[in-house]
């Protein structure tokens, strides 16, 4: 029998950790012969209901879980974490913009960073959910000064799924028949979903769709996806994150495909020219539990331009939270 793997999941009353906890106890993460641990945290009003959200997972009769603990004190909800979704945040409401919530939830990660920084395991992943998602994750890692900032991440999968299924659909075309979209910057409007790489069918994304489509009708939808879901469903996206959080977590653990890459929000090393320790999103391949930006691919004038801006408010909220960075 295998070790459990211990998973921390915050935020664990919330919409997306409802779909994220009932798939990572049906083994959708690591497979269904891999047992684990999950340690839940929540602030202590919400405590009740994540005592009902557990009454359904062991409900699961799920053999894969071996331990569930509870707590509202984060040092003993990242204990000895194998991996971490950060997804305890106050989510945007409608009309709301990502900066909105910057000063509100920015304190959460810092908080957050020094219990994984006294608790975790060394080796821990973390994946930050919670909006805003890149400088939240910046947050918590210059608080936890002891594990490596390649250890953190943000999720910008969303992101890179709705890609792939815009495109997909425009081709007529299913999902499995797109390779190399890439997502460049910060999970918001700014961020720069890429098809100049992308592939369909093995031939070039946009000799099928056209450079007008590409950029009138594909980016600006792919960057207002999240509105166009909280505005329709009068809260924001959650069966959806919770399927991009697995996808992240799981290439991040057991790799990307051979002909792939996806997309993550890292430590930006200056790749491509991007200011260095800023949370961004590039195209990523994972191999053995770690990813490597994708390096060598030629970015034009347009593409240049866009990730500059998306790069420029990054390095805005950065400064934004400066007194939380350690
Ligand atoms: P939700 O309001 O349903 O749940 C959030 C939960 O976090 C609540 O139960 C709340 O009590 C809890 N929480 C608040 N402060 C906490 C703390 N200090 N410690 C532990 N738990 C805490 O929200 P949701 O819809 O599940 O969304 C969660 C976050 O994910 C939001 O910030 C949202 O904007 C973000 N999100 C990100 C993406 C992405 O692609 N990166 C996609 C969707 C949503
Ligand atoms: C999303 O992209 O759906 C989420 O980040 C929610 C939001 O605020 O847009």
């Amino acid at each position: 029998m295998k070790t459990p793997v211990q998973i921390t999941v915050t935020g664990a009353a919330g919409q997306i950790s409802y779909v994220l906890l009932s798939r990572l106890v049906a083994g959708d993460l690591l497979g269904d012969d891999q047992p684990i641990a999950l340690r839940l945290l929540e602030i202590p009003e919400a405590l009740g209901v994540v005592r009902g959200v557990n009454m359904e997972l062991i409900d699961y009769a799920s053999p894969l879980l071996e331990d569930v603990i509870i707590s509202s004190d984060p040092e003993v909800a990242f204990k000895d974490a194998d991996l971490a979704f950060l997804v305890g945040a106050r989510p945007r409401g409608p009309g709301m913009e990502r900066q909105d919530l910057l000063q509100m939830n920015a304190d959460i990660f810092s908080v957050q960073g020094k219990a994984i920084d006294a608790a975790a395991k060394r080796s821990v992943k973390v994946l930050v959910v919670g909006n805003p998602a890149n400088t939240n994750a910046l947050i918590a890692l210059r608080n936890a000064p002891g594990i490596s900032p390649r250890n953190f991440t943000a999720m910008t999968r969303l992101d890179h799924n709705r890609a792939v299924s815009q495109l997909a659909q425009k081709c007529g075309r299913t999902t499995r028949d797109i390779r190399q979209v890439a997502v460049w910057g910060n999970h918001s409007t700014t961020q720069h979903p890429d098809l100049c790489h992308a592939l369909v069918d093995g031939k070039p994304a946009l000799d099928w769709v056209g450079r007008d489509w590409y950029e009138n009708d594909f980016i600006p939808t792919v960057q207002k996806r999240g509105a166009e879901v909280i505005q329709a469903r009068g809260k924001s996206s959650a069966a959806s994150a919770a399927n991009a959080a697995i996808g992240h977590m799981r290439d991040w653990v057991l790799g990307t495909p051979p002909d792939d890459w996806t997309s993550m929000a890292v430590h930006s090393d200056g790749s491509y020219g991007i200011e260095p320790g800023v949370m961004c999103s590039f195209p990523v391949r994972v191999r053995d539990g770690d990813y490597a930006i994708v390096q060598g691919l030629e970015i034009d004038a347009f593409t240049q331009e866009r990730i500059k801006a998306t790069e420029t408010e990054l390095m805005i909220e950065r400064d934004m939270v400066r007194h939380l960075l350690g």
